[in-house]
């Protein structure tokens, strides 16, 4: 059975005192949730406190985004030793934003999700298709060309940390999520090519999550998908109990 994961995606919002309020508000409402990974990912600055404040609680602390080399001259990149230095157990790669707004292609992609992975973090890589992409026909050759390129040459045991996010661009921020069917055709997609890029075992075994304006009301639908295992949270999980009625979406 594949572990459910929902994690929140903070984006560029809460300072170091909001980030911290914010878990300490959280813990309590989702200390009684077993059987799921529960994932915060504030902005840098406020990793280490947030770290702090997560500690004895099942709650998991992940970056929005990690360079490839130990150290070096690098300005303002963030190693991956550096981000479990602050905490982290998890960090997301090439989100949507990042290929938008940062240039991030899948090659930047893969070579940061094997960093991270030898790390010993678990990676949450990102892939999904524009609205214009979708509208062209383009969904599938577009999603086979980034999980292609952004898992690259990754081990059956790179797989164990490693987890996979749909996230259609035209759902994210928009109030429109795909739909139940929408998204679990994808997912399926995806599944049946890892099967086929790295065998059916990492295809079972690999968590693939659905990000796009999840929300507590529409969790339950998705997560009864045979192949969503779970939830990348954006507008959501910036609020304590919004969140929570996600990460409790089964009870
Ligand atoms: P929203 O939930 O705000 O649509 O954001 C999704 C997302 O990009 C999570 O990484």
């Amino acid at each position: 059975m594949r572990v459910p994961v929902i994690a929140g995606n903070w984006k560029l919002f809460k300072t170091i005192a909001e980030s911290v309020a914010l878990v300490h508000e959280l813990a309590p409402l989702v200390a009684s949730s077993h059987g799921v990974e529960i994932v915060v990912a504030p902005v840098f600055t406020a990793l280490s406190k947030v770290s702090d404040a997560i500690e004895g609680s099942n709650i998991r602390l992940a970056a929005q985004d990690c360079f490839w080399e130990e150290e070096g001259a690098f300005t303002g990149e963030v190693a991956p030793k550096l981000l479990k230095d602050a905490g982290c157990s998890h960090v997301i790669i090439g989100h949507s934003e990042r290929r938008q707004f940062f240039a991030e292609t899948d090659i930047t992609v893969n070579r940061k999700a094997k960093a991270a992975i030898s790390t010993g973090l678990r990676a949450i890589v990102c892939v999904g298709e524009s609205l214009a992409e979708r509208e062209s026909g383009l969904t599938f050759s577009v999603i086979e060309t980034q999980i292609q390129g952004s898992l690259a040459g990754l081990t059956v045991e790179d797989f164990t940390n490693t987890v996979v996010a749909y996230e259609p661009v035209w759902a994210i921020g928009t109030g429109k999520t795909a739909s139940d069917a929408q998204a679990q055709e994808v997912h399926l997609f995806i599944r049946k090519l890892i099967a086929k890029l790295f065998g059916q075992s990492v295809a079972d075994a690999v968590r693939i999550l659905y990000g796009g304006s999840v929300k507590p009301d529409n969790v339950k639908g998705l997560m009864g998908q045979p192949d969503i295992d779970g939830a990348l949270v954006g507008g959501a999980s910036l609020k304590a109990d919004s969140f929570a009625a996600i990460v409790t979406f089964n009870s």
